[in-house]
């Protein structure tokens, strides 16, 4: 199973239109993929007390990423970095949860030139945790979603499902 991580808090999110498309394309190759949408899906600040794991939502994170084997995660960029919302969410797990699982990333929603630090900026933290983290990545301008947040450049798309696909190859010799 992919897993595919939605970083943004917000509702209407491009992240989330963006982790839909990847999703269905995951459809088209026959592998199965599940979302985790963190502006559906709220989490506690993480406290690093035990009673943060008494969280529903956190157990559903935690069963999700267990049962990954590669994870494609898509971040809006805030300030020149990933969402709070995002790093709060990696600041629950650790290097045991990334071993032997590829990672792909992708941010949504920036406009020009935007995109490149909250890249940079979570393949740092990425580091942190040990992941083996894709040397490619993909920014995917705003105006290339319509309003309802769907992905419909041609253009952007094939290169999605191109990037996916790399993840595809690595699940299979893993099942
Ligand atoms: C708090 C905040 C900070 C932002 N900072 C940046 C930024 O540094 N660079 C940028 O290109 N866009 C920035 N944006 C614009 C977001 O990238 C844009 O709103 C995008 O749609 C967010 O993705 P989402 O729709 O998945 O939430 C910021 C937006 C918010 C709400």
């Amino acid at each position: 199973m992919i897993l595919i991580l939605s970083g943004s808090p917000r509702k209407n999110s491009i992240n989330s239109g963006l982790a839909k498309y990847i999703q269905n394309a995951y459809e088209q190759y026959n592998v199965e993929s599940l979302i985790f949408d963190l502006s559906s899906t709220q989490l506690p600040l993480f406290t690093d007390e035990e009673s943060d794991y008494d969280n529903e939502n956190v157990q559903k994170l935690l069963k999700y990423v267990e049962k990954a084997t590669s994870i494609v995660i898509c971040t809006p960029e805030y300030h020149n970095a990933v969402s709070g919302a995002l790093k709060n969410c990696l600041d629950f797990l650790n290097r045991d949860h990334f071993f032997n699982k590829k990672i792909l990333m992708f941010v949504a929603g920036c406009h020009g030139k935007g995109g490149i630090n909250a890249l940079n900026n979570l393949r740092l933290i990425m580091r942190g945790v040990a992941a083996d983290v894709s040397p490619q990545q993909h920014v995917i301008d705003g105006e290339y979603f319509d309003e309802e947040q769907n992905l419909v450049h041609e253009e952007h798309q094939l290169i999605v499902k191109e990037l996916i696909y790399s993840l595809v190859q690595f699940t299979e010799t893993k099942v």
